[in-house]
């Protein structure tokens, strides 16, 4: 395990999410005197930008397929993409595919997918944001070997439509795994959702957003948290991407796959777009924005009309999250929408998109506390609740049924972090001390953002499955450095 005391102040001007989704304005902490200084690799301003065409994920179809059942497989396995112009890069892939393919499930149909691990290191694949049971959740410790191992999973689907996505999760490896390629999009759907009428088809597009850092030769350079130095913005596996569309409605399912990166997403002429879903599915109503904000392994799943542009017209997605002084400006480009023609467009997005399940009365509370080395003294840590991730123990004991808030704090000055909370799609009640009640947050959610300072109220039904789920910071390299923790529904 990597925990040298001079990388972890990376990360630290992550300035989160958090601020700008409550409206208060976006945080801008100060920069650790270490910060944005190395140039070792491709300067992100020498990489051309908006030359290579954004891929669409392919979407992986079932080998067999049953009454109830659709069966997949999947090879974990290296391959050489073109990720920046004129570069071939190795990198990790499901199938071959960078990001990995799409699986379309089916709310209540269930998916079994083998897994078969061509890779160097053992793999763990765990699908995020899903209610599983324990031994298809894809733990740090339920191990794929290298050399072929194979393990299957069972996805049950038990839930409605939703936005997720699986990634490795091997416990000290997880961070660098994902860092190099492994992740994929699962999209759960329902006749609650198809029966709206959004953007559909080929006008429904998955896009992973991460940064990443490359060696001269264009390879993958990985770092335990070199925030600072990560600063070729990746859509879909390409550095800095262009995406032809339609002078129409599209829906697009942002994904955060960065270790540390948060994104504030929004067009470069500031016009607003509707927010529609998060993590856990579509929001009771639209939300109209100039920008959303996605911590990573967060989503946002927003709907974009260009039929207000001419064809013709070049747009950029632009990150504008506040950045530390000295960061590249290329950090704050994501990818050019290209309006390339006119199109009938039957799509709409309607002014009630669902009702959220009711919050059952809560019977139990719990805290957490997360909190990292952020001063210069050794040994450095990452905690919840002061521990260390120890796979030996379970943290939180938690009744089966039970409906539970919890109060997660970032006890941290300068470091963001968030929270993610396996097998649950909690909701969040509060954000330091404000009722949430519209907006960005309030759907259902497995992932929050906590900037320095911050405390949120989450609450869930811990149902369906008894067994041994995790719960983490989804800062990749935060919970490698032990900032997890797990608990055992009894
Ligand atoms: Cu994205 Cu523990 O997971
Ligand atoms: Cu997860
Ligand atoms: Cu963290």
């Amino acid at each position: 395990m990597i925990k040298r005391r001079s990388l972890l102040l990376g990360g630290a001007v992550a300035a989160t999410s958090a601020a700008s989704a409550t409206g208060a304005g976006v945080l801008l902490l100060s920069a650790p005197a270490s910060s944005a200084t190395a140039t070792a690799g491709i300067d992100p301003a020498d990489i051309a930008k908006y030359t290579l065409k954004m891929p669409v994920p392919p979407t992986l179809r079932p080998h067999a397929a049953s009454t109830t059942t659709d069966y997949y497989r999947m090879t974990m396995k290296e391959a050489y993409k073109e990720v920046i112009p004129g570069f071939q890069t190795k990198v990790n892939t499901f199938n071959g595919s960078f990001p990995g393919p799409v699986i379309n499930a089916w709310s209540g149909r269930q998916a079994v997918v083998t897994q078969t691990n061509n890779l160097t290191v053992p793999t763990s694949v765990h699908l995020h944001g899903a209610h599983v049971p324990s031994s298809s959740d894809g733990g740090p410790m339920d191990l794929i070997a290298t050399g072929g191992g194979t393990k299957t999973y069972t996805y049950p689907n038990q839930q409605a439509h939703a936005n997720l996505w699986f990634h490795d999760h091997a416990h000290h490896q997880e961070s660098e795994t994902v860092y190099r390629g492994l992740t994929g999009t699962y999209l759960i759907r329902d006749n609650a959702e198809t029966r709206l009428g959004l953007p559909s088809g080929n006008h429904d597009i998955p896009i992973s957003i991460r940064d990443a850092r490359f060696d001269d030769a264009g390879q993958l350079l990985f770092e335990m948290d070199d925030f600072f130095n990560r600063t070729v913005i990746l859509a879909n596996g390409k550095a800095w991407p262009y995406f032809e569309v339609a002078a129409r409605k599209y829906r697009f399912r942002f994904y955060n796959t960065a270790n540390l990166r948060s994104f504030q997403l929004a067009l470069a002429d500031s016009s607003t777009f509707s927010l529609i879903g998060t993590d856990g599915g579509l929001l009771a109503a639209p939300f109209v924005t100039q920008s959303v904000s996605i911590s990573p392994g967060e989503r946002a799943d927003v709907v974009i009309d260009f039929s207000r542009y001419p064809v013709g017209t070049e747009l950029e997605l632009k990150n504008i999250i506040a950045q530390a002084p000295g960061t590249p400006a290329d950090v704050t480009q994501v990818l050019q929408f290209r309006v390339t023609r006119t199109e009938r467009d039957t799509s709409v997005v309607p002014a009630k998109l669902r009702t959220l399940p009711a919050l059952p009365t809560p019977t139990v509370q719990r805290s957490f506390s997360l909190l990292m080395d952020e001063s210069q003294a050794e040994p450095a840590y990452a905690y919840i609740n002061g521990k260390e991730y120890d796979p030996q123990r379970i943290d939180t004991t938690v009744t089966y049924g039970t409906t539970e808030v919890w109060t997660v704090t970032n006890s941290n000055q300068r470091v963001p972090h968030n929270f993610h909370v396996h097998l649950v799609q909690f909701r969040v009640l509060e954000r330091n001390g404000v009722a949430v009640t519209s907006g960005p947050e309030s759907g259902l959610k497995d992932t929050v953002p906590l900037g320095p300072g911050e405390t949120v109220k989450l609450q869930a039904t811990f149902g369906g499955y008894r067994g041994v789920y995790l719960y983490h910071c989804h800062l990749f390299d935060h919970a490698s450095m032990g900032m997890m923790a797990q608990m055992q529904v009894v």
